[in-house]
């Protein structure tokens, strides 16, 4: 089992994402660590306590970590994607929370998970990068203790957010360049080129919402977030982005990568926050190289993130 630590703002996709991890026998999900993002922290801890207690595991820890960017004062959010309390105003609609948050703050848990371990540890973050930022920062002699970094952000066609910028990378550009472009841990990152691709159909949803418990309490979460994807990109369906990432986290391989060089702009013009993907491969780079995901099997995808929630 692969020792796992998601560090999350949920968020309906993250929910799924959660779910996943909590239903897969190949990780050990070790804490779900909180940041904000499409919410407040609060709401996204509360949100992942929430989570963890429709799945049946207050055994994982859940800690919370950074409330603000790393350097700019500007904190944005996606309330119009997943509502204002994270998960389209149904959290209420979920079991209360069945553990209390644990009182350290997400970087030290990761700290003390990373010391302890005894095998590499998978961080797969599908919030801003915060927390993994000031983590590599703070706690540089934990790094080799880190097998992958699993994150879904950037998009080398553009961006969700604005015309450059995915959400989770304009959240906090800084802390994106930190780990994405300037740190040398091994890392996938799943950008929005293969989540949009990856989104699931009506069919996929009826399923979901025939399902067991689970799968009844996500199914609950999803109808106004549906409704902006039909909006936004004409899907009749869902994208569940982070959740492609931890198929990923769980089941390496399970998308196909490109080695690139990355740069985070962190200018503060209309390109902020844009992720420089260079699928040249013909150019020496200074840079280290990142695995970037843009192809997969989407109808396997599908199936592999409904099989396990589904139980
Ligand atoms: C990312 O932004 C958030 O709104 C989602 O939860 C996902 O992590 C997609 O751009
Ligand atoms: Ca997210």
């Amino acid at each position: 089992m692969t020792p796992l630590i998601i560090d999350t703002d949920p968020g309906i996709d993250d929910a799924f994402a959660i779910a996943l991890a909590a239903a897969s026998p190949e990780v050990d999900l070790l804490a779900v660590t909180t940041v904000f993002g499409n919410v407040a922290l609060s709401h996204t801890t509360a949100n992942a306590l929430r989570l963890l207690a429709l799945c049946g595991r207050p055994d994982v820890p859940v800690a919370a970590g950074a409330d603000r960017p790393l350097v700019h004062p500007t904190v944005h959010r996606a309330s119009t994607v997943h509502g204002n309390d994270g998960l389209s105003g149904a959290a209420d609609t979920l079991p209360a929370a069945a553990h209390d948050v644990d009182g350290r703050h997400a970087v030290e848990l990761m700290a003390d998970l990373l010391r302890q371990a005894t095998e590499p540890v998978t961080i797969a973050p599908i919030g801003p990068l915060t927390n993994v930022a000031l983590l590599l920062a703070v706690h540089p002699e934990l790094k080799p203790k880190i097998g992958r970094i699993v994150a879904m952000g950037g998009g080398a066609k553009g961006g969700n957010t604005t015309a450059a910028a995915e959400f989770n990378v304009w959240s906090d550009p800084e802390a994106a360049h930190r780990v994405l472009a300037e740190e040398d841990v091994p890392t996938v990152l799943v950008p929005l080129d293969l989540t949009h691709r990856c989104a699931v159909d009506a069919a996929w949803l009826d399923r979901l919402a025939a399902g067991g418990a689970v799968a009844k309490g996500l199914s609950a979460l999803t109808p106004s977030y549906r409704e902006t994807y039909r909006r936004v990109l004409g899907v009749d369906g869902m994208v569940l982005h982070d959740a492609i990432a931890l198929a990923e986290a769980i089941s390496p391989g399970i998308l196909r990568t490109t080695a690139c060089p990355i740069e985070v702009d962190c200018s503060h013009g209309p390109g902020r926050g844009a992720t420089i993907i260079d699928q040249r491969g013909y150019v020496e780079s200074p840079r280290r190289l990142i695995d970037v995901a843009f192809e997969a099997d989407t109808a396997e995808l599908g199936e592999f993130v409904l099989s396990r929630i589904l139980g």
